[in-house]
């Protein structure tokens, strides 16, 4: 495996999912904090409440970080920490623990990429209608802003939203994830909208409160078709596929990179959600439309697709195979193909650099009798997954970086605690954290630039 000098080798987490002290030094209440609370919406009723206890023990983890080489370590802002209710005041304490993070991982020689809003909106908002409220782009601006003030002189990577399908799709269409609403496609158009005039609005405001250049992007993700072969028809129906507006379900990639890249929806889903549209305004498309200076891509799996004679994606059962290769989560099929095809069709399209910001493995891994955590399917998974990123960039692909997703176990949202992504093992009724063999295995391949050996 061939990777440039400066790629940036990382791991990722999410505020809610690992820092917990949900209600101390003055944090206001989120989606996820009311989701999670609700009995039978979360598995066993897991919730967040004190999840990896990362907003004590952070030093600790920072830590495991600097052993692990890592040069850059993706985590997110609870909004609700900062404004406990969205807007107005402003929780100092909430700040200072972000502060003192920042300056810790900078002292460890990690550059901090932050991503803004990783679907814990205070529930303040979620009152006045969420993304359903036109007001979001002033309300996250404002935030952003903030944000900017405090951590902007040694932050220079950011990321607005993190995914916008999984919050808009499964939040508000199926209501499976917080807010748990069931709105119908026109809704979900209008939050979509709006979340993408949210983003606009933050990237103003980054740009105008920043110290020095900034990296900027937005946390993409889809379900990646992939061609059933390598034979031009398939590879060329599934990119259409890929970059196509036919769903009701909010996956379109293309609904929600388009508008930032190009400043204009794609017509074929103008087309075919006709009479469901918010309106958009050429004010609203220019602030989507804030340049980026890279695509931030979290990629995990992907379904098989073939040409049918009429040049179109058909999806191939059981694409995988009986009984394939998988995490424990049902969705993850292993697939490598999967980030092989998304950053060369990103790059393709979009011509900006795509940098990984999420791709990781599940397992029920535990502490074994010898005390370590075994996980070799993990370490197989990344290097497959880096073996195809490698690949696509020897066939033109711009990829400058991959942060493994997670370094810690962790929440894992409606699934609660029992599905385990970490590089580092956490135990929820002690906390002792226990790097895995992966963790090792990690650390040797960012040492060698991911050389396998
Ligand atoms: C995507 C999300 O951003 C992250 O929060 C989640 O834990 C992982 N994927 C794994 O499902």
């Amino acid at each position: 495996m061939n990777f440039p000098n400066n790629f940036t080798w990382g791991a990722a987490a999410a505020a809610y999912q690992i820092e917990g002290a949900w209600n101390e030094d003055g944090r206001g209440p989120s989606v996820w904090d009311v989701f999670s609370q609700t009995p039978g919406r979360v598995f066993e009723n897991h919730n967040g409440n004190v999840a990896c206890d990362h907003y004590h023990r952070w030093r600790e983890d920072v830590a495991l970080m600097k052993e692990l080489g890592i040069k850059a370590y993706r985590l997110s802002l609870s909004w609700s920490r900062i404004m406990p209710d969205g807007t107005g005041a402003i929780n100092e304490a909430g700040l200072k623990f972000y502060d003192e993070l920042i300056d810790g991982l900078l002292a460890a020689g990690i550059q901090p990429w932050v991503t803004l809003f990783h679907w814990d909106m205070p529930q303040a908002l979620q009152e006045k209608g969420g993304f359903l409220n036109r007001d979001m782009a002033d309300w996250f601006g404002a935030y952003a802003t903030v944000v900017a003030k405090r951590l902007g002189d040694r932050v220079k990577h950011w990321m607005t939203i993190n995914e916008p399908p999984v919050i808009v799709g499964l939040g508000y269409q199926e209501g499976v994830f917080a807010p748990g609403l069931k709105c119908t496609h026109q809704e979900c158009l209008l939050a979509a909208h709006n979340l993408l005039r949210a983003h606009g609005s933050a990237v103003q405001a980054l740009r105008a409160h920043c110290v020095g250049p900034q990296q900027i992007s937005i946390a993409h993700t889809s379900r990646e078709p992939i061609p059933a072969t390598r034979a031009d028809a398939d590879v060329e129906a599934a990119r259409a596929r890929y970059f196509g507006c036919v769903e009701e379900r909010m996956w379109n990639l293309a609904w929600w990179a388009d508008p930032i890249a190009f400043g204009k929806y794609p017509e074929e889903g103008l087309k075919n959600f006709a009479g469901k549209l918010p309106k958009i305004t050429d004010a609203d498309m220019a602030l989507i439309s804030q340049p980026i200076d890279y695509l931030a891509y979290n990629c995990y799996s992907g379904f098989k697709v073939a040409a049918n004679d009429a040049g179109k994606a058909v999806d191939v059962p059981n694409g995988h195979g009986i009984g394939n290769a998988r995490g424990t989560l049902p969705w993850l099929s292993i697939a490598p193909d999967a980030i092989y095809w998304a950053a060369r069709w990103q790059t393709e399209r979009y011509n900006l650099p795509i940098v990984f910001s999420e791709n990781g493995f599940c397992n029920t891994d535990f502490v074994q009798l010898d005390g370590k955590v075994h996980d070799p399917q993990r370490i197989d998974f990344v290097t497959r997954y880096l073996d195809a990123v490698s690949r696509a960039i020897a066939d033109g692909a711009d990829v400058g970086g991959y942060f493994y997703w997670s370094i810690l176990d962790n929440f894992e949202w409606a699934e609660g605690y029992k599905d385990r992504f970490g590089l580092v093992h956490v135990d929820y009724e002690t906390q002792v954290r226990t790097p895995k063999d992966s963790f090792y295995w990690y650390r040797d391949l960012i040492a060698r630039n991911g050389a396998l050996s």
